[in-house]
């Protein structure tokens, strides 16, 4: 199984979310994206790499890239952070794969990027609560 996440810069939101999720889903592929193209190439923002290292979690060394349509047949499952993702992501991957395209969370997982430190914790508890959310779906097969 493999998994793309997704926010708008790749920096903040999303490189967390990969990080978490492979550590708690070992089995399950993870990689991660932007909407964007502003970042292609960089590491993850220092805040986000410093909460997740606090939490025991390097992702120091993933890099951002842009959504491509190709991933939309690659991904068995593609989650957004926001509504604005999901909408940026229904026009870039083709429609027969639209049913891939989810929330991570009901909730949306607000970007960090403007916000103090405090941000960035709060979008590490909300990635980690979701993490538990999605557990029983991917034990089961049920994405
Ligand atoms: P992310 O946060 O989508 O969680 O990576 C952002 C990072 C950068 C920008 C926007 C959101 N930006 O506009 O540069």
């Amino acid at each position: 199984m493999k998994v793309l996440m997704v926010c708008l810069g790749n920096i903040c939101r999303s490189p967390a979310a990969e990080g978490i999720f492979r550590d708690r889903f070992p089995k399950v592929k993870f990689d991660s994206a932007g909407t964007g193209s502003w970042h292609i190439g960089h590491p993850p923002d220092r805040r986000s790499v410093a909460v997740c290292k606090k939490h025991g979690i390097d992702i120091s060394s993933l890099r951002a890239r842009q959504v491509v349509e190709s991933d939309g047949a690659y991904f068995d499952l593609i989650l957004g952070m926001d509504r604005n993702n999901i909408d940026d992501l229904r026009d870039i991957i083709s429609p027969e794969f639209h049913h891939k395209i989810k929330m991570i969370d009901e909730n949306e997982v607000n970007d960090p990027y403007y916000s103090s430190s405090d941000g960035f914790e709060i979008m590490f508890q909300h990635l980690e609560k979701a993490a538990k959310k999605w557990k029983k779906r991917f034990e089961e097969g049920n994405y």
